[in-house]
């Protein structure tokens, strides 16, 4: 187990992760993702996570070359993770749209490039209104927009692929098929939705985790919320370990998933809180900490992905999570 506050995840050509990131999904306002990005960086934060549809590619990219341009950090200790959207998953079209992607951040390479759903939409459509508007797996196969991803990586656009949003079932069928293997699948995960079982899928097959939506992604559109969904900020065993560790609870939650060898992009556009969650790495929870934490599991999502499952869509709640 990891008790170094860096929480280092390396890969087989030796480049190290840190494990610790910043989340940028729902970070929106061009001014207030310039500065949360900014103060990230300017607190020690090293890892950012982004994705074509969170609409702020551009500012995000601004704050870390005016980052670099200042001299506060070089890009090579820059981790830099961004997302292929569902309506480029036809194998042509993956290299234009990473490119788009590092338009928008003005780099020129990525440390890891993420298929952001096992979904695909017909090109034109960004965000599908109706099920005509989607295209199934079956007529855009994952293997087809693999090949595209292995490309980036031939290409020298990105050092890393990896896919989000995977089940164990759906990775089982991609791996075999794959000549550049996918190095992490970025997943909901916090207590309530643990995903031991993927987790350890993961861990035997060479990829890492990364846990999205950590501290219950209360900030999420109404439309994506559900009525009565248990708050885990407010649950009361994370309560109750925050405080004999004089810590908050968003902080027992990210150090819970960087103590199980998971990465963690806690998202915040607010200077207190972003070093908050920094400071997380430094507490460390004990062996029954972690037990407790541990039997908060109840398989509660709060990202259901129904814009996916709409009647007649070729998707549904069933073959999208494989349960
Ligand atoms: P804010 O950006 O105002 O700090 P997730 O990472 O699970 O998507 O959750 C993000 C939500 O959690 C945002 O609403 C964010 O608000 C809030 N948040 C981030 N850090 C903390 C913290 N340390 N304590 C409480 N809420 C936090």
């Amino acid at each position: 187990m990891h008790q170094s506050t860096d929480f280092p995840l390396s890969f087989k050509n030796s480049d190290v992760m840190p494990a610790f990131g910043l989340g940028t999904w729902k970070a929106s306002g061009p001014e207030e993702v310039y500065r949360a990005v900014r103060e990230a960086i300017r607190i020690g934060y090293r890892h950012i996570d982004c994705a074509l549809r969170y609409e702020n590619e551009d500012e995000v990219g601004r704050a870390i070359n005016d980052a670099i341009a200042a001299g506060e950090v070089s890009r090579k200790d820059l981790w830099i993770t961004t997302k292929l959207w569902n309506n480029a998953h036809q194998k042509d079209r993956v290299i234009p749209a990473i490119k788009e992607s590092l338009n928008n951040l003005k780099l020129d390479y990525l440390d890891l490039y993420l298929i952001h759903w096992p979904v695909a939409l017909r090109p034109e459509v960004i965000f599908p209104g109706k099920a005509s508007e989607m295209l199934s797996l079956e007529e855009v196969p994952i293997i087809e927009t693999w090949r595209g991803m292995e490309a980036c990586v031939d290409e020298g656009l990105a050092r890393h692929i990896g896919v989000s949003n995977f089940s164990i079932k759906k990775l089982e069928a991609l791996l075999p098929q794959t000549r550049i293997k996918p190095e992490m699948n970025q997943v909901e995960s916090h207590p309530y939705l643990q995903q031991q079982e993927l987790f350890d899928f993961c861990r035997k097959n060479g990829l890492h985790f990364t846990a999205y939506s950590p501290l219950g992604s209360m900030d999420r559109p109404a439309r994506l919320k559900r009525e009565n969904e248990p708050i885990i900020l407010e649950n009361e065993t994370i309560l109750d370990i925050a405080k004999a560790h004089d810590a908050s609870p968003a902080q027992v939650l990210i150090r819970w998933a960087l103590q199980r060898g998971s990465a963690v992009i806690p998202k915040s556009s607010n200077p207190k809180r972003l070093q908050e969650n920094y400071d997380a790495r430094n507490i460390v929870l004990s062996p029954e900490d972690m037990y407790r934490i541990a039997g908060l599991e109840r398989h509660h999502r709060y990202i259901h992905g129904e814009f996916w499952t709409m009647e007649g869509s070729p998707y549904s709640q069933a073959t999208l999570w494989d349960e």
